[in-house]
């Protein structure tokens, strides 16, 4: 049984779908209910998985508590938790407002502290758990314009090492995984806002960014929840504490 948080669309939907594949009973959740009850009724149509979903804003703990709540009433226990929420704005750290650093850290840190806060004493008690954060390769490599990203994401990072080390004895395992430029919605938007800011087209940016890319091109939403389903599953029984990148080659660093 999956709990993948902000799953209607984008990285998060590919994720819920792989896992569907595999045999999971899912939750789902993300803000605008038409859209997620939408995806679940599409997902539990292909795949023949329950498929349970609640509109939840994951930087609000009480409603994740409530979501995490419903899912085990239904289900019973939770397995594997994959931590996601939508992206910060763009933008340089002089143009960056103070509410806008509040709210990245809500965004991009908290939610996944709200998640796992109530997964981990129910993996715990049952000795069993998988536990995936979705963040970006501006945890290897910070992104020119990405400020937020690049200094938030990290700390999803450093989390991931921490409770890897204290969980590792409740045979749960918790990995990162770090997404370059794939094709979703949010990718579709930053290539707008940069093309505006830039005086140039939305393809334009996309061209410069496939340049930088040793593989040449946008990853695609399935190549990456491949990833994420692996290490969800029990062939990835040793592997705990990464941050994977699945980026096409586009961090030029070693690890
Ligand atoms: N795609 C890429 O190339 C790429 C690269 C690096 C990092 N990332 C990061 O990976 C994450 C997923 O990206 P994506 O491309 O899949 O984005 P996306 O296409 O914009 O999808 C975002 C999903 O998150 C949900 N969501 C957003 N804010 C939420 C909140 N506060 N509470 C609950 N659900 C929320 C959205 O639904 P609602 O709007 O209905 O809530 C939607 O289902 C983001 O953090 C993004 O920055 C993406």
């Amino acid at each position: 049984m999956a709990v993948v948080a902000a799953s209607s669309r984008g990285l998060g939907r590919a994720v819920a779908e792989a896992l569907a594949a595999e045999g999971a009973s899912l939750a789902l959740c993300a803000r605008n209910e038409n859209t997620l009850a939408a995806t679940a009724d599409q997902i539990q149509q292909r795949w023949g998985v329950p498929v349970f979903h609640r509109a939840t804003d994951l930087t609000d703990a009480e409603a994740v508590k409530s979501f995490v709540g419903a899912t085990v009433d239904r289900f019973g226990a939770v397995h594997i938790g994959v931590a996601n929420a939508g992206g910060p704005p763009s933008t340089s750290f002089a143009e960056t407002k103070l509410d806008e650093w509040r709210m990245a850290f809500e965004l991009n840190f908290m939610s996944t502290v709200h998640l796992v806060r109530e997964l981990l004493p129910r993996m715990q008690r049952q000795k069993w758990g998988r536990i995936v954060t979705i963040t970006s390769v501006t945890v290897k490599q910070p992104v020119d314009g990405l400020i937020l990203s690049n200094a938030v994401r990290a700390g999803v990072a450093g989390l991931v090492k921490s409770l890897a080390n204290e969980y590792a004895r409740d045979n749960i395992l918790i990995n990162n995984v770090c997404p370059g430029y794939t094709a979703t919605d949010r990718l579709t938007d930053l290539a707008a806002t940069l093309a505006a800011a830039q005086g140039v087209s939305p393809d334009e940016i996309v061209a410069r960014w496939q340049q930088h890319i040793p593989l040449g091109r946008l990853g695609r939403p399935e190549e990456f929840a491949a990833v994420v389903a692996f290490l969800c599953s029990e062939k990835a029984g040793y592997v705990t504490g990464t941050s994977t990148a699945i980026d096409g080659g586009l961090v030029k660093g070693i690890v």
